[in-house]
């Protein structure tokens, strides 16, 4: 029920009272009216301001620094600090109240094998029921906004309005109303890797069908939510959900179709946020003064060698992050050349007709230029780069890995975290925000995700130092880069459900019990590191 239909519930209980027994006054009443009031309230929402603000262009050139570092380097007022979780993580409810099956419930259901722990996300942190200590954690840090993702299958079961589920509608109001009553704003991501398997069914991200639907979903959450919701991601990392997702298979939905099906999903992702974004400038902006990007991943690389020239590294971002960015931050709306070129030369080779990278129509190139008024960036780990010198074997099946020709590699003396993939660079995130700055014009970037996985223990010291060291170096790049940086987010409050690792890997400021029915939030030492942080707006000892 949104707004309107709380305004007729209203109504009819004023309706009903008039004419009943009792008279004017009941007890309910005053408590419906307390809720609407409590709720229209003017709400500030300050990082919707923050990523609308247009931002003087940068020159491209370094600025040279001139903070006086220890009495200087401090977040700007206006910088804000939030937290993210996304919802197969942490909801659990995989079937309750009418909730369709997502490709995340069909992997952990039907392929335990592939999960550490054959673990699922069926009761996960229980969110669904449990979402007051999750604001409660955020509120305890002192974090000014929540990132957080609606289950598509669980608002739309067979992915469009024909299916739309009231207690979905009735659960992500009332995790909103919760987060506005304690000053949070709620920062929504539209689709978190948890497809509907009904849409999946029907080809997913791989399928141009996909576009019309997700519009549609867009469209449910504006009316629905975006009276209250004011900043809006519509995908997540679609580099790692449609190259393990659509093109290695490796993880959900599993979907082998190695060289071609990653690059589709890619397609369909940027039309179906194209689509999304122009919905919302044509029937929503002017009323709800919104604001929309989309979070892109990617890691940072360095020259594997002192030989390796600077245009392996530049090959490299291209491949990952300039896949999306370009088509959505650059001069023409299209794929990097590089992309354009290498693919096409290499479906050659392979004695087809047509390049596996699909083309932009030039209105639809039109339409995805521009689509996003900030940059959403998910920052953990950077890696080492060197050009794969050998000749491309046609007769070896296609990748996207093939394709971009790098060979990835990790320096001797980055420490690593739990996750085999999480070394630590702490100065990759102040370079690949650099990168931003020069290729795309000094866009606002928002930091969508950034954190540390370990066992889950409470003494967490090289979590606070990875923090530490990450909002050092988003310091250093705004501070003395120049860089335009609204906020930072850390992933995650709670521990939750990590995907193929399941819960042998967590990230939380706050830790769960997953064994102990009561799934309990208990703040780790990084919680309290991260309330010094933004207390004072600066790095303290740790
Ligand atoms: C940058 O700062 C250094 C040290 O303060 C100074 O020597 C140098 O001339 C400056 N460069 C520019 C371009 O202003
Ligand atoms: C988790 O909960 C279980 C069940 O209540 C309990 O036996 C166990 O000691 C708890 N583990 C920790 C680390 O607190």
């Amino acid at each position: 029920m949104g707004r309107r239909c709380r305004l007729c519930a209203l109504l009819l209980v004023v309706a009903v009272n008039l004419t009943g027994p009792y008279g004017y006054i009941t007890t309910g009443l005053p408590y419906l009216i307390e809720r609407e009031r409590e709720v229209v309230a003017p709400f500030p929402y300050p990082l919707r301001d923050a990523l609308s603000k247009q931002q003087q262009q940068s020159d491209g050139i370094p600025r040279n620094g001139t903070v006086d570092a220890a009495h200087d380097f401090r977040f700007p007022a206006e910088f804000l600090f939030g937290a993210a979780t996304a919802a197969y993580q942490i909801e659990g409810a995989w079937n309750a109240d009418g909730k369709g099956p997502s490709v995340w419930d069909t992997l952990t259901h039907n392929h335990p094998e592939l999960v550490v722990d054959a673990a699922t996300g069926d009761v996960a942190a229980n969110s669904y029921a449990l979402y007051k200590r999750d604001v409660e954690a955020l509120e305890t840090v002192g974090f000014d906004y929540y990132r957080f993702s609606i289950g598509w299958s669980r608002l739309l079961p067979r992915g469009d309005r024909s299916s739309l589920n009231p207690a979905a509608v009735a659960y992500y109001n009332a995790l909103i109303d919760e987060l506005l009553a304690h000053g949070i704003e709620p920062v929504v991501t539209m689709l978190h890797y948890d497809v509907p398997q009904y849409l999946q069914n029907l080809g997913g991200f791989a399928s141009p069908l996909i576009v019309d639907y997700f519009r549609e979903y867009a469209d449910t959450l504006y009316a629905t939510f975006g009276d209250r919701v004011k900043v809006w991601i519509t995908h997540n990392e679609p580099y790692d959900f449609c190259v393990e997702g659509y093109g290695t298979g490796s993880t959900g939905p599993l979907v082998y179709a190695t060289g071609v099906g990653e690059y589709l999903c890619a397609h369909y992702v940027l039309l179906s946020h194209a689509a999304a974004y122009h919905l919302y400038q044509e029937r929503y902006r002017e009323t709800q003064g919104g604001t929309i990007g989309i979070t892109l991943s990617g890691r940072y690389y360095y020259p594997a060698t002192n030989t390796t020239p600077y245009e392996t590294v530049e090959r490299a971002i291209q491949f990952q992050i300039g896949w999306f960015a370009d088509p959505l931050f650059g001069a023409d709306g299209n794929y990097p050349a590089v992309m354009v070129e290498e693919i096409a030369q290499n479906s050659a080779l392979e004695g087809r007709t047509r390049s596996r990278l699909p083309t932009f129509t030039s209105a639809e190139r039109a339409l995805v230029r521009g689509s996003a008024d900030f940059f959403a960036y998910n920052y953990y780990s950077s890696r080492l780069a060197e050009l794969d010198q050998t000749d491309y074997d046609p007769s070896v099946p296609p990748s996207w890995r093939r394709d971009a020709r790098i060979v990835q590699s990790v320096d001797p003396g980055w420490s690593r975290a739990k996750s085999t993939w999480l070394y630590v660079v702490p100065e990759g995130l102040r370079g690949i925000l650099n990168w931003y700055r020069v290729r795309y014009g000094n866009p606002t970037v928002l930091i969508t995700e950034n954190g540390y996985s370990d066992d889950g223990q409470l003494d967490d010291a090289q979590r606070i130092d990875y923090y530490a060291r990450h909002l050092n170096a988003v310091l250093s790049a705004i501070l003395l880069d120049g860089c335009n940086v609204a906020g930072y987010t850390a992933w995650s409050i709670i521990d939750n459900f990590e995907w193929l690792r399941g819960y042998s890997e967590k990230f939380g400021l706050f830790y769960v019990n997953f064994s102990d029915p009561s799934l309990q939030r208990v703040p780790k030492a990084s919680a309290n590191f991260m309330k010094r942080v933004i207390t004072t707006r600066s790095i303290p000892a740790y």
